[in-house]
C-alpha cells in the first residue's frame, strides 16, 4: 500500500516497495519521452517548502508535478517554526493540499510535518536524509550498470557522515547492494545506523564495509562522491579540505577501481571547476581548483550526472503518484 504513506526515509520502505517505485520511474520516464501524459494528479495541489536553497529538487518537484497535472504552490517565507508551530502549520497545510514536500535542516521538522498534516508529507533533503535523492541514483544505476541492484559493487567516496553518505548506505542494504563508505575515519557515518543496516543485510544480502583507503574502490561499479560541505555546515571549509583531499575522485582513482566501465556518480551541486563564486572563494582562500571531483572525471565519459539529474524528476513524480493516488494500489 503506497497511496497516504510519507516518505521520510527510505529505512521506511521494503525492498520491494523501493523496486516498485523505480519500476513506476522508469514507466513514467517512458511515458514522458514517447510524450504520454496520463495526468493521475489532475486537480490535486501540492506545497513545496524550502529552508534551504536547490536547484534540482524544486524543479522536480514542480516539473513533475505539471505533468501529473498537479497545481504547485512554492513556499519559502512562510509563518513555520516563527510564529506558527510546526503541528499548527501542517495541520493548516494539510486542509489545503494532497500533498507537502519539506527541504530543510532538522529531520524532526519533516517528521512532525507527517506526524500532524493528514496528507502524504516528502523529504526533499535534511540534514540526516535525502531519500528521492537515492531512488534517481538507484534508478540511473539501473540504466548505465548492466547488472542487478543487488549485484552491484557501490563505493561512496568522501564525507561519510552526511545525508547521501546515509543515505546511500540505507539504499544499498535495502537493495542488497555492497557499499564501501571510503572516508578518513572521523567522517564515518554513525555506528547505531551502520549496525541497524548490517543486520539489514544479513537479510537481502547487502554488506557494509568502511574503509579509510582509497584501494578499496577495487573492483567498484560505482563511484559517487558529494560535496565536502553540506548546506549549513560552511564554517567547517578548513577542515574538511585538509581531511578530504586525498579523497578527491581523480582520474587515477578512477583507473583503481580496474572497471574501464566505471559509472560516476553525484547528486550535484559540485565544486569541479571555478565556475561558482564559492567555488572562487575557495581557490582565493585554499588554492585549490576543484574540491570533491576534477574537471576530468567529471566530464569524461564514465560521469553519468546529468542523467542522474535528469532522473530526479522521474523518480520523484513515481513517488507523489504512489502516495497520492491508488496507481500502486
Ligand atoms: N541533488 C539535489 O538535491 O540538488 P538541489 O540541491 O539542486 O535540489
Ligand atoms: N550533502 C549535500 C547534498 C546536496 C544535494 C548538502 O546537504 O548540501
Amino acid at each position: 500500500m503506497f497511496k497516504g504513506r510519507h516518505l521520510l526515509t527510505l529505512l521506511d520502505y521494503t525492498p520491494e516497495e523501493i523496486r516498485a517505485l523505480l519500476d513506476l520511474a522508469h514507466q513514467v520516464k517512458r511515458e514522458k519521452k514517447a510524450g504520454i501524459f496520463p495526468e493521475r494528479m489532475k486537480n490535486k495541489n501540492i506545497v513545496l517548502l524550502f529552508e534551504k536553497t536547490s536547484t534540482r529538487t524544486r524543479c522536480a518537484f514542480e516539473v513533475a508535478a505539471n505533468d501529473e497535472g498537479a497545481k504547485v504552490t512554492f513556499l519559502s517565507n512562510s509563518q513555520m517554526g516563527k510564529k506558527e508551530s510546526l503541528e499548527d502549520t501542517a495541520k493548516v497545510l494539510g486542509r489545503f493540499y494532497d500533498g507537502i514536500e519539506f527541504r530543510g535542516f532538522e529531520q524532526n521538522t519533516v517528521d512532525m510535518l507527517a506526524k500532524y498534516a493528514g496528507v502524504p508529507v516528502w523529504n526533499g533533503l535534511t540534514d540526516l536524509y535525502h531519500p528521492t535523492q537515492v531512488l534517481a541514483d538507484w534508478m540511473t544505476i539501473e540504466e548505465h550498470v548492466r547488472k542487478p541492484l543487488s549485484a552491484v559493487k557501490f563505493c561512496y567516496v568522501g564525507d561519510a557522515r552526511n545525508n547521501m553518505g546515509n543515505s546511500l548506505m540505507i539504499g544499498c542494504a535495502k537493495m542488497g547492494m555492497d557499499f564501501v563508505g571510503i572516508a578518513p575515519k572521523s567522517l564515518f557515518p554513525d555506528e547505531h545506523l551502520v549496525s541497524k543496516l548490517r543486520a539489514i543485510c544479513e537479510k537481502t544480502g547487502g554488506s557494509i564495509t568502511l574503509s579509510d583507503n582509497i584501494d578499496d574502490v577495487d573492483g567498484a561499479d560505482v563511484i559517487y562522491t558529494d560535496v565536502w560541505v553540506s548546506m549549513g555546515e560552511e564554517a567547517q571549509f578548513a577542515e574538511r579540505i585538509k581531511l578530504l583531499s586525498p579523497y578527491r575522485v581523480t582520474m587515477d582513482m578512477i583507473g583503481k577501481t580496474r572497471n574501464p566501465d566505471v559509472v560516476f556518480l553525484h547528486c550535484l551541486p559540485s565544486f569541479h571547476d571555478l565556475e561558482t563564486a564559492v567555488g572562487k572563494d575557495i581557490y582565493n582562500t585554499y588554492g585549490i581548483t576543484e574540491m570533491e571531483v576534477t574537471d576530468e572525471v567529471f566530464r569524461s565519459k564514465h560521469s553519468v550526472v546529468f542523467d542522474e539529474a535528469e532522473n530526479r524528476m522521474h523518480t520523484i513524480k513515481a513517488v507523489m503518484i504512489a502516495t497520492t493516488t491508488d496507481t500502486l494500489d
